[in-house]
Parts: C-alpha cells; sequence; structure tokens
C-alpha cells in the first residue's frame, strides 16, 4: 500500500480529466470529491451552494475531504478551492502525495468552456469578467497550490496524448 495521489489546481486545470487517466494506468480507484459530495449529500454542487452559500459549502467539502483522503492508494482530484480553506491544503500533504496542477488563465477558460461541469462561482460571467475573476482569485489561491510536493505545467489537453502525456509525467514525479 502506498499514499494516494491528490490533484490540486483551480477550475479547468484538468484535474478529472487526468486524474481518471492516471488512475486507469495505475490500475487504482478514482475519485472526484465533487462527485462523492454529490452523491452522499444527493443533490448537485450548484445546489448546494444554493441552500447553504459558499460557507456551508465550504463545510461540507472539509468534511467529506476527511473522508476521501485516509484511502491508500487512489487517485483524488479535489475541487479549485479545496486547498484553500481550513487546514485542507496541510491535511492533503499529510495524507497524500500532492500535484499542483498549474494552468495559464486562457487555458483555464478554454478548459471551462468546453466542460459540461456547472461551477456556481463562475456562473453568468462574460469573457471579460470570467478573466478578471480568475486572475484575482488565481493570485489568492496561488499560495496555497504552490505547498503541493510537485507542481506540473498543464497547456491546453487538445488530444488523448496530451492526457498520456501529463500521466507519465505524474508518474515520474511520483516514481509509481
Ligand atoms: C470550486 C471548484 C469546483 C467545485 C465548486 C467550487 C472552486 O470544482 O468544488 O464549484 O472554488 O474553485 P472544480 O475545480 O472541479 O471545478
Amino acid at each position: 500500500m502506498s499514499k494516494s495521489i491528490i490533484l490540486i489546481g483551480y477550475m479547468g486545470a484538468g484535474k478529472t480529466t487526468i486524474g481518471k487517466a492516471l488512475a486507469r494506468s495505475l490500475g487504482q480507484p478514482f475519485c472526484d470529491l465533487d462527485w462523492y459530495i454529490e452523491e452522499q449529500c444527493q443533490c448537485t454542487i450548484s445546489d448546494i451552494f444554493k441552500e447553504r452559500g459558499e460557507d456551508g459549502f465550504r463545510q461540507i467539502e472539509r468534511n467529506m475531504l476527511h473522508e476521501v483522503a485516509e484511502t491508500e492508494d487512489t487517485v483524488i482530484a479535489v475541487g479549485g478551492g479545496t486547498p484553500c480553506f481550513f487546514d485542507n491544503m496541510d491535511y492533503m500533504s499529510r495524507h497524500a502525495e500532492t500535484i499542483y496542477l498549474q494552468a495559464s488563465i486562457p487555458t483555464l477558460i478554454e478548459h471551462i468552456h468546453i466542460s459540461n461541469t456547472k461551477r456556481p462561482l463562475l456562473e453568468g460571467k462574460t469573457d471579460e469578467q470570467l478573466a478578471e475573476y480568475i486572475g484575482h482569485s488565481l493570485e489568492q489561491r496561488t499560495p496555497y497550490y504552490n505547498k503541493a510536493n510537485h507542481i506540473l505545467h498543464i497547456d491546453t489537453i487538445h488530444l488523448q496524448e496530451d492526457i498520456d502525456g501529463y500521466v507519465e509525467q505524474i508518474k515520474q514525479l511520483t516514481q509509481k
């Protein structure tokens, strides 16, 4: 048994896409914290934000992080905000090997546009507002993200080949 791998990074960095492929390649289970939360709460992340506000969501997110991060030999993708609340970042680094998927703002925006995921914090924003919001919140979040054990730079993910390349790089970084 060995420590799980936790992928962190801003919304649209590719945590779920790369995480799923990494888990497949390692023959390990994949866990997406947002999906886990939705399954446990029997409602969507957007509904949790609507009904309990962001503070309520962060509390649930913290509790559920503790449930999933105790496992070993699992690839876990957490939400973009997870590392930035409570002692979540230190907690994750204690229990797993953490990897920050770092992407530029244009790459994040491109990925956000092509994904089907509903993201309450980004809802209704024009491209200009999106760039401004991401710029501001990325600046606040980067000190938390930079605490990860490894940092991997991500360019736009267009092809399966791109995903496979990142999977190989993570395997090298983590010596798996
Ligand atoms: C959030 C990111 C989302 C989700 C929630 C809040 C954030 O996850 O947890 O909408 O604060 O960055 P993804 O990063 O998987 O989109």
